[in-house]
């Protein structure tokens, strides 16, 4: 038994929609979620960058904060630096990857596309994922999605999904089996009723899996709470503003509500 947090990390709001399916699972447990947002978006950053912002993010909350585990609620995160952080601390690290074997093992076709983040879609990590599985994977990477819905989320500024869609159907067009799009980043889970809409194809993502993933991790270590009331959740943002706890707040007790907590 272990009653410390379990911190989710992004650069962002993304990870909101990670923490919200595992507040589902572990009802009682303590959380923290932090959101580097003085450096988001991580998906335009070098894997070096985005591997000195997590290293000393972890070290401040490791010292602040009692931690039992670690999800990188942020695919970027962990293509480009989870390896490393596993290397360089011994709490366990758990990641979220583009959810590329649950969209092809249910495709019909064996067609899937995937949409993540720049940083994402060029490291090695990726590439192997998408050898791993059988059947025809599709990527494309948008350098500004995840920094729009970011803005349009926490700033309230308009958010020109069409753009986005209208990108999404001339590869839809070309290759017309893909029945699944994987959204290989936590942010784009807030636009995926939207985009689904518009573009007419399934949508998959990994949250579900990681969030089951975290409850066995934490069952595998004897560290689930033993704790009998709903455990709380602690907003820390790197840029330190109150405002935008608020706003962050806010964002999760809507998602919260929209999955029927
Ligand atoms: N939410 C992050 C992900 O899942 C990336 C957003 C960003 O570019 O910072 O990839």
């Amino acid at each position: 038994m272990n009653n410390g947090y379990i911190l989710f990390y992004d650069s962002g709001v993304g990870g909101l929609t990670t923490l919200c399916e595992a507040q589902k699972l572990l009802k009682n447990e303590r959380f923290l979620y932090f959101a580097d947002d003085a450096n988001c978006p991580y998906g335009n950053k070098s894997e070096e960058e985005i591997k000195k912002l997590a290293k000393s993010s972890l070290d401040n909350l490791l010292k602040c904060y009692n931690i039992k585990a670690v999800v990188l609620a942020c695919n970027t995160l962990t293509t480009c630096a989870s390896a490393y952080l596993r290397e360089q601390l011994s709490i366990p690290i758990i990641g979220t990857e583009p959810a590329i074997v649950p969209a092809t093992l249910s495709s019909k076709t064996k067609e899937v596309m995937v949409i993540a983040t720049v940083a994402t879609t060029r490291q090695e990590k990726y590439h192997r994922l998408v050898k791993s599985v059988s059947g025809k994977v599709y990527t494309y990477s948008f350098s500004t999605l995840a920094s729009d819905i970011e803005k349009a989320v926490i700033d309230y500024k308009p958010l020109n999904i069409n753009m986005y869609a209208d990108k999404i159907r001339s590869i839809l067009k070309k290759y017309k089996n893909i029945d699944k799009i994987v959204l290989g980043c936590t942010h784009y889970c807030f636009v995926k009723t939207t985009l689904k809409k518009l573009v007419k194809v399934d949508m998959v993502d990994g949250n579900e899996g990681v969030a089951k993933h975290l409850y066995e991790v934490l069952k595998e270590m004897k560290g689930l709470t033993n704790a009998t009331s709903r455990g709380e959740v602690k907003i820390i943002l790197s840029s330190g503003s109150d405002n935008k706890i608020k706003k962050y707040q806010k964002t999760l007790k809507y998602l919260n509500q929209i999955n029927k907590m």
